[in-house]
């Protein structure tokens, strides 16, 4: 069966792409003498996250308790779930705990350890954590400025119910680089920063052993990663227009596309209507700041090859607009109405969780598998 007999629009996953991706981070990793932990938020697969898993200790991050709970069902038993944690998630995780999962869980506060060491504490069980830090001013975590990071790693050394496992930093300003050389100080950053807190917990007489860090940029750029214990990133897998953008991956590498059908021509503006909307391509417009904004997606034809200069400039619901980027003329023969095209995201896991399955194909775009996504939390 080929692609072409697809309804759409679809989310389409090529095959030897994502093999490529996997291979070369997993092979980076090991250069450096680092285990890989694959995030498993942008595929939210198991057949993925196995492939992501060769040749690695066997761990993965997780950014949902539904995550959590599949990959567990699967037969992943090591996870982190590297979302700040909430007194009403801890119990789902304690029963997956129950059930045998060893879960670590992420904190950046005195008032977290202390509900997660209560209600632990209450089960019978230690619930191990790390501490989240701060490397850049992405989001949440702490620096190493102030009392923080000895006062929590203190108390979940003591506390009954939990453990200090360690600290994870994640770069996520490295997406905000505007040059490679930016991205490989950014790794610096992310490694110095993770290693001096580390050090600064075990100057204290605390435990350290773990010194995790990780985004698709910084993974690809990182030289050095001494003192790092594990790397996580989850994008790589199928890279994006962002990443192509940030010159992470080529847009050649980007292993998921949309397959859209051709509904219509505005021959007068120069439009391409299809059938691919936001709901179908996610309104992340992740490239809209980069130098190429690739609108809501980069188009290629059926076969995967871009076709001229075409990009979707504009996006209703269920309505894809196509436009030539510098105004040419359209290649009409090429986008014919009910022909197929294929649309190249501006950020992998937003596209896709769009869609409940990938259809995965082959470099001939034939289908050979069909593989379930876990949405939700
Ligand atoms: C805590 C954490 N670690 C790792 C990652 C993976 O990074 P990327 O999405 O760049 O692959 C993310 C992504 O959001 C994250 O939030």
């Amino acid at each position: 069966m080929h692609l072409t007999t697809l309804e759409t629009p679809c989310l389409v996953l090529d095959k030897a792409k994502l093999q490529k991706n996997i291979r070369n981070l997993n092979a980076r990793m090991k250069a450096l003498g680092v285990n890989l932990r694959p995030h498993g938020k942008t595929a939210k697969n198991i057949d993925v996250m196995t492939m992501a898993l060769e040749g690695q200790e066997g761990g993965i991050t997780v950014s949902t308790l539904k995550e959590a709970e599949y990959y567990f069902e699967k037969g992943i038993t090591d996870i982190v779930y590297a979302v700040g944690i909430a007194p009403v998630k801890l119990p789902r995780t304690l029963r997956l705990m129950d059930k045998g999962a060893d879960i670590t869980v992420l904190l950046d506060s005195v008032e977290q350890v202390r509900f997660v060491a209560e209600a632990a504490a209450e089960h019978g069980v230690t619930v191990p954590a790390l501490i989240e830090l701060d490397c850049d001013g992405h989001r949440s975590g702490i620096t190493l400025e102030g009392d923080d990071l000895i006062a929590i790693g203190t108390l979940l050394h003591n506390e009954h119910g939990v453990s200090l496992k360690g600290v994870l930093t994640h770069a996520g300003e490295s997406y905000q680089c505007r040059s490679t050389e930016a991205i490989r100080a950014m790794a610096e950053q992310e490694r110095s920063m993770a290693v001096a807190c580390a050090e600064a917990l075990r100057a204290s007489g605390l435990p350290c052993p773990v010194v995790s860090v990780g985004s698709t940029p910084t993974s690809n750029f990182a030289q050095d990663l001494t003192g790092v214990t594990e790397m996580r990133a989850g994008v790589y897998m199928f890279y994006d227009l962002v990443m192509a953008g940030l010159g992470v991956c080529d847009e050649g590498d980007i292993a998921v596309s949309v397959l859209a059908s051709v509904i219509g021509h505005q021959k007068r503006k120069g439009w391409v209507i299809t059938d691919a909307g936001w709901m179908a391509m996610s309104r992340d417009r992740g490239t809209s700041a980069q130098a190429l904004d690739q609108g809501y997606g980069r188009v290629c034809g059926a076969d995967g090859e871009p076709l001229d200069d075409l990009i979707v400039s504009g996006a209703n619901q269920e309505h894809g607009i196509i436009s030539d980027r510098n105004g040419k003329k359209i290649p009409w023969a090429s986008c014919g109405i009910g022909s197929m095209v294929r649309i190249l995201p501006n950020h992998a896991c937003a596209t896709s969780a769009m869609y409940d399955r990938y259809h995965v194909v082959d470099a001939s775009g034939e289908v050979v598998d069909t593989w379930h996504r876990v949405n939700g939390w």
